[in-house]
């Protein structure tokens, strides 16, 4: 059997990875973890169970206990799991953890394709694909806002960008593998593309990953 084969996608929140990952997934027939959805487990748990979030020692703990496998989208998409999820997300004990578990799911054949921030960097640096997917801030913010009114929720625009301006700050700033392109990444700016657009863009780059391998 061939190796599993990697698709890494890394970006800012609101920028379409998700969306791109659940598309290449598919059609690519791999598994699929977006490990923004560990982080926001451990969060939840802790916000749950009255857990302060600064408090490493607590977050580790939380970490430890979590089964990949048991990660509900609908649960943990709310804004302020992720708001949490990007603090509990700057202990390097937490990163350990999550990131050896994220190991373990990428290396289950026939390979996987994972969505996150520090994927192509720390996760998996020998991906067979890495993509780093960005848009302009007012563009984030805006899909964002769509996608909270689609749900029939209400909020300010200024205040999503706020939101998404922070987290960037956060993301990017820790000293623990912060947001950044893999020197072997693939940049795509999804500002002015819709998703199909990014699709076949991110196709087209992991087919010619593809060539001269056996297949998947
Ligand atoms: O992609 P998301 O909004 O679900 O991610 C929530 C937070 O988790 C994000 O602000 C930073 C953190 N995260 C991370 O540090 N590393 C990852 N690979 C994925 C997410």
């Amino acid at each position: 059997m061939a190796e599993p084969f990697v698709i890494a996608i890394d970006g800012p929140a609101g920028a379409g990875k998700g969306t791109l990952a659940r598309r290449l997934a598919d059609h690519f027939h791999l598994n699929l973890l977006d490990t923004g959805l560990s982080y926001r487990a451990v969060a939840h748990r802790m916000l749950q169970e009255d857990l302060p979030l600064d408090d490493p020692a607590a977050a580790e703990g939380t970490a430890r206990n979590l089964d990949l496998g048991r990660l509900d989208r609908d649960v943990l998409s709310a804004h302020a799991v992720g708001e949490a999820a990007s603090q509990v997300a700057v202990y390097p004990e937490v990163r350990r953890i999550l990131v050896e578990k994220q190991r373990a799911f990428a290396a289950t054949p026939p390979g996987a394709v994972l969505d996150g921030r520090d994927i192509g960097t720390v996760v998996c640096p020998d991906a067979d694909v890495k993509l780093f997917v960005t848009a302009s801030p007012e563009v984030r913010a805006r899909r964002r806002l769509a996608e909270i009114e689609a749900r029939h929720g209400t909020a300010d625009l200024a205040q999503v960008l706020a939101d998404i301006e922070r987290r960037d700050t956060r993301d990017m700033g820790r000293a623990d593998s912060p947001l950044r392109p893999a020197d072997d990444a693939h940049l795509l700016d999804t500002s002015e593309m819709d998703i199909e657009t990014a699709f076949l863009t991110a196709r087209a780059i992991v087919e010619v990953a593809l060539e001269g391998r056996d297949g998947i």
